[in-house]
């Protein structure tokens, strides 16, 4: 650049800068579209095509850095996003390239997979929906929005809101299992948590819903395999948990790999227009996942990539990560008259108006600030905020004879694997958490409190090899100990993108180890903790164990958190997010199927000619909404305070719950529904609310429900409607249940 065109980019991003200024953090969108006019007048289509594009930075030993053709795209001013770069320093360096070098000083948006934590990692989102605590879940995505925008980030890749019902999908780990109200729930905190009251704060960062839609889907739980589905599937159960995120505010969106009845999303104007923004009113960006844009023609939806260029824009999708076809075709399809410019403007406008709301022509920098930074990741307090979701996401399967919790003053033999870990406890997708000095493993935890002395390691056997040579030391260790507490399950890479398994076994030889285990100490208490992201087949491991602790991947301070829910500091309330199976052949499996016309005799469940199989039961092995305490819950009194409702009434429904065990504890209770007869069938139970109570032990507490037809509605195939009729209706503690009480909805 010579020394004029400096002097003049310096004036004309003054220029820009003062006349975006905002004095008003609070500026309203109309501001904001006009600003966004004003400068789109100035841009040329090279630059505004630049808005829609979005390459990844690389990292090597020394930090990020950024490939040559990338610095020229930015030095140009035509990069409008980068993922993958963070750190106050480096995002400050590339940004002060793309506001004082270029002739327009648009800056840069910065996005990563802040996923379920920055530095400090809590539990995997899985693990963290077993809470069914949406304060503490919103609370991590608060941390995570904090340490992330002080090392430069604008942008998350979350939540992730694919329901998913196939364990052998290995990203059924990254959402919140199997429910859409409990996924509604979970994409409003996450989204409320990232995104805070105000984007223009230097410590908000935007929500990106994903993936767009049906991902979950896949069939044979095959990563980014085919899916097919009705209208009536996709609409009460795929989509509303992307509804709850419009609904909180959600400012962006991401295109899922599949195709929906035979329409890649990535080009389906039917999810992108005519849902998300012409029913949903959606105004924010939406971008592709990772080249999904030239995926479209392996899908053999787009003949080439320019072809796959057009169909992406028609479909309304408005920033391209990765596939490099908007850099090189959109200017030549406006060029042959293909596409119209207003396509391209459109995406660029919602890009800019995403840079805009967060602040970044007031102060491009606001995000990348060193001190910040530093005093900002790994906070004490978010350390211990990770220790408490840890133990809140700790699912307690089984607990026979009181095998749990521990005494201070037993020896336990601790064997297993994942024992002393720290690379793989904060799981799949752990952002820049760190794998080992951090992480706090089981071992470390337990220690805080016991002695040394009581207690004997022995690592055991490998997490996936066959290697038996440690069977011999771990038994020996077991057999003087008073208790055996085993750290076992997959690694991290086990679960998440591309980890498809068909077989949901815990790998290798470990179950082996623990029927070697039974076997030569036949009278010590087995207790197992597990970690792993997806539903697991325990039922071998459920008959020769005594606890089973699911403490899924617990994250940067999981050690400390399950070692309180291991010696009772934590009372154990998570519950089951997803269903458990007693084997791979019941998938998918999933609490609220439909009956059938041949649904099993309770009485009879093995009868001929009904829906069932002849070599299993129909049921799970943990059901959905299962985890047990320390202590006991009793449920009385149901109660409803009609036994008829009309469209403009609300119904009150009431349980007494009594702590009648030995500890204090939270209980987490579960309203269900039945809609008994409908013009599209209805699931046999359907959850409808959920409340956390805390009770001491001894003490009762009456916990009410409200429903009104707004809670029975369902989509009809033209609309969604509460249908006149009976309900069942009733409070309980999981999914497993049989329904008591009814009510009838008159219209
Ligand atoms: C691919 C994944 O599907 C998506 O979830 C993620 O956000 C992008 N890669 C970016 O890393």
């Amino acid at each position: 650049m010579n020394k004029d065109t400096i002097t003049f980019a310096l004036l004309f991003s003054f220029l820009i800068f003062s006349c975006a200024k905002n004095t008003n953090p609070n500026q309203s969108n109309n501001d904001i579209y006009t600003k966004v006019d004003s400068l789109m007048n100035l841009m040329t289509i090279k630059e505004k095509i630049g808005q829609t594009i979005m390459y990844s930075g690389d990292w090597d030993v020394t930090g990020p850095f950024i490939s040559s053709d990338n610095m020229k795209l930015i030095r140009t001013g035509n990069l409008g996003a980068m993922l993958n770069v963070y750190s106050a320093k480096k995002t400050k360096e590339l940004q002060k390239i793309a506001v004082e070098e270029t002739r327009l000083g648009i800056p840069l948006l910065f996005g990563y997979d802040v996923i379920h934590g920055f530095r400090t990692i809590f539990p995997i989102n899985l693990g963290h929906a077993s809470s069914w605590d949406m304060e503490d879940i919103k609370k991590s995505a608060r941390i995570a929005a904090e340490e992330s925008s002080s090392e430069g980030l604008h942008w998350t890749f979350a939540p992730m809101l694919d329901i998913g019902r196939d364990p052998r999908w290995g990203r059924i780990s990254e959402a919140a299992g199997e429910d859409v109200y409990l996924m509604n729930k979970i994409a409003d905190a996450y989204v409320k948590g990232f995104q805070g009251q105000d984007l223009s704060r230097h410590n908000t960062i935007l929500a990106c819903a994903k993936h767009f839609v049906g991902y979950g889907a896949a069939q044979a739980g095959r990563d980014y395999h085919t899916v097919n589905m009705g209208e009536d599937e996709l609409r009460n159960v795929y989509l509303p948990p992307f509804k709850a995120a419009v609904d909180a505010g959600a400012e962006s969106f991401m295109t899922a790999f599949n195709e929906l009845n035979g329409v890649p999303a990535t080009g389906n104007k039917f999810i992108f227009r005519d849902i998300l923004r012409d029913e949903w009113g959606f105004n924010g960006f939406v971008v592709t996942d990772y080249t999904a844009i030239n995926e479209l023609v392996p899908h053999g939806f787009a003949v080439d990539e320019k072809h796959a260029a057009e169909l992406a824009i028609k479909a309304g999708i408005d920033l391209d990560m990765m596939s490099g076809a908007y850099k090189s075709y959109l200017e030549e399809l406006v060029n042959d008259g293909k596409i119209d410019i207003d396509l391209i403007n459109d995406a660029c406008r919602r890009i800019l108006t995403a840079k805009y709301k967060l602040g970044l022509f007031d102060d491009p920098y606001r995000y990348s600030d060193e001190e910040r930074e530093n005093k900002t990741i790994y906070k004490p307090e978010y350390l211990e905020a990770a220790r408490e979701s840890a133990a809140m996401s700790s699912v307690l399967l089984k607990n026979d004879n009181n095998a749990l919790p521990l005494s201070k003053k037993e020896t336990i033999a601790l064997i297993g694997p994942l024992a002393k870990d720290k690379e793989n406890i904060i799981g799949n997708w752990a952002a820049a958490g760190d794998r080992n000095g951090k992480a706090i493993s089981i071992y470390q935890g337990i220690k805080s409190y016991l002695n040394d002395a009581n207690i004997l390691y022995a690592k055991g056997c490998d997490i996936e090899t066959n290697d038996k040579s440690g069977f011999k030391k771990a038994i020996s260790l077991a057999k003087i100990a008073d208790k055996i507490v085993l750290v076992m399950g997959e690694n991290y890479h086990m679960s998440g993108e591309a980890a498809s398994r068909t077989n949901i076994n815990i790998p290798g030889v470990q179950t082996e180890l623990i029927k070697a285990l039974r076997k030569e100490v036949p009278n010590k208490q087995i207790i197992l903790i597990l970690m792993n992201g997806r539903p697991l087949d325990l039922s071998e491991e459920d008959t020769i164990t005594d606890a089973i602790l699911e403490i899924w991947f617990p994250g940067t301070s999981g050690g400390y958190g399950v070692a309180d829910v291991l010696f009772g500091e934590y009372n154990p309330s998570a519950k089951l997010p997803i269903t458990f199976p007693r084997s791979i052949g019941q998938v998918p499996i999933y609490y609220n199927v439909k009956n059938t016309g041949r649904p099993i005799p309770l009485d009879n469940p093995k009868e001929d000619y009904k829906s069932n199989y002849i070599d299993s039961p129909n049921t799970p092995l943990y059901p959905f909404g299962h985890g047990l305490s320390y202590t006991n819950f009793d449920y009385s009194d149901i109660t409803l305070s009609s036994n008829k409702i009309g469209i403009y009434d609300t119904l009150s429904v009431s349980v007494n719950i009594k702590n009648t065990g030995n500890y204090d504890g939270h209980e987490i209770a579960q309203l269900y529904i039945h809609d008994k007869v409908g013009s599209i069938t209805r699931p046999v139970k359907e959850l409808k609310g959920f409340k956390k109570i805390h009770l001491k032990k001894g003490e009762s507490k009456t916990v009410q429900f409200k429903i009104t037809h707004e809670d029975l509605k369902f989509f009809d195939g033209h609309e969604f409607v509460a249908e006149a009729g009976e309900f069942e209706i009733t409070i309980s503690n999981s999914s497993d249940f049989t329904f008591k009480n009814t009510f009838e909805l008159k219209m």
